[in-house]
């Protein structure tokens, strides 16, 4: 059997990792990692590749950045004649990134079976690209494996027939489970007793120079208690810039620092005493970590972060992101549970599901590229 991995985009390592070692662990089974090159700076991309102990893909696509229909039509074309060649049984794409909906439609024209990691999470919001990404992504793949129970129904309330979809739980915190050890070895010796750790990096925060303005103005009040480390997206860099907010000009208890690496950053989160972001998987990440997180958005497509977890919701008011985090910084943090299935062993479900899955097309079909 051969399998095909898509990766892209930061997130979209950590979700690869596990599930490429639970199939190595497979007799007759054979992968090939293609990176689009969505992201492609070190500190985006290599640094978590070693870290992560991923091979070094077997085909960079090289797309880079660009706007949202240059990038997706790029890794369409630059996939079709890979995949071609390639022949796989099955290819597996990776949670929301742009890379995860242009490959799975290349394979869905092919008629080249695609499984989906990370299927079924709504938030609801148009207005996001990324829930654009994994509308079409889940309607085109012949199987869907949902982190949580809730994706569940939203695959079942979008018509997706049932037994194509799978619970098999969260694989990002598979690859936590298993470098959280390594990952306590690289705390930062200096590193505070209490700080905030912050992310953000979703258009809707950053684009706006006036908003991200008064959330760094936040930060800088924040700071001024406890210290705030900030490491900063290559685009939320640009935007600050942009908008006229340097480094040096916020006080230096607000830390500006370049990405993390994996581990460093898994490091940081583990020992905060709160964490303030937008990102999906940091929502996740601190559920399982038990720390105390605030999100900068209206929504979530991680429900079960909420109902379930230590997250909390505080949209785009900056007076509730003051009040819910002098809240936490004065102790009262909410208390959360580990959602179900979310213990490290998701990759090994889906290495069973995948093997036990022969391609259902005809090998003839994965020809009708003209
Ligand atoms: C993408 C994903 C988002 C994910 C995020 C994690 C989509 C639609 N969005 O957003 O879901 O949470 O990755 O990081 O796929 N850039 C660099 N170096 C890089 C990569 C990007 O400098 O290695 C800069 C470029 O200026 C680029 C900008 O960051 O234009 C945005 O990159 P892009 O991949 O388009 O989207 P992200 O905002 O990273």
């Amino acid at each position: 059997m051969h399998i095909v991995h898509v990766v892209g985009a930061r997130p979209n390592f950590m979700k690869a990792a596990p599930v490429m070692q639970a199939l190595g662990r497979h007799n007759g089974v054979r992968q090939t990692l293609v990176h689009t090159g969505q992201h492609y700076d070190f500190n985006m991309s290599d640094v978590f590749f070693r870290q992560l102990e991923m091979p070094d893909p077997d085909i960079n696509l090289e797309v880079g950045s660009g706007t949202h229909a240059q990038q997706t039509s790029q890794i369409i074309a630059r996939f079709e004649p890979v995949v071609l060649k390639l022949k796989p049984d099955w290819v597996m794409v990776y949670g929301d990134v742009n890379s995860t909906v242009a490959t799975a439609m290349v394979c869905a024209k092919l008629l080249i079976p695609v499984a989906h990691v990370e299927a079924g999470l709504r938030s609801f919001d148009r207005t996001m690209p990324e829930e654009i990404n994994r509308l079409l992504t889940d309607q085109i793949s012949d199987l869907l494996f949902t982190p949580s129970e809730d994706g569940n129904h939203n695959l079942q309330a979008e018509g997706v027939a049932r037994h194509k979809v799978h619970l098999v739980g969260n694989v990002m915190i598979d690859t936590l489970v298993r470098l959280l050890p390594l990952a306590k070895e690289r705390l930062p010796k200096e590193l505070p007793e209490r700080y905030v750790l912050v992310t953000l990096h979703r258009p809707s925060n950053v684009d706006d120079a006036d908003w991200l303005k008064s959330l760094v103005d936040v930060l800088g009040g924040v700071s001024l208690d406890v210290p705030v480390l900030f490491p900063v997206h290559p685009r939320t860099r640009a935007r600050m810039s942009q908008a006229g907010i340097e480094a040096g000009s916020c006080n230096s208890n607000l830390q500006i620092l370049d990405p993390a690496p994996y581990l460093e950053f898994l490091a940081l989160q583990s020992k905060a005493t709160a964490v303030i972001t937008d990102s999906g998987g940091i929502q996740e990440e601190t559920t399982f970590l038990n720390i105390p997180c605030l999100t900068v958005r209206e929504n979530t497509e991680r429900p079960i972060t909420v109902s379930m977890g230590t997250n909390t919701l505080v949209g785009r008011d900056i007076p509730r992101l003051r009040t819910e985090l002098e809240a936490l910084l004065a102790g009262k943090t909410k208390r959360g549970k580990v959602p179900p299935l979310w213990d490290g062993h998701a990759a090994e479900r889906i290495a069973q599901v995948i093997t036990h899955n022969r391609a259902s097309y005809p090998p003839s079909m994965a020809g009708r590229g003209e």
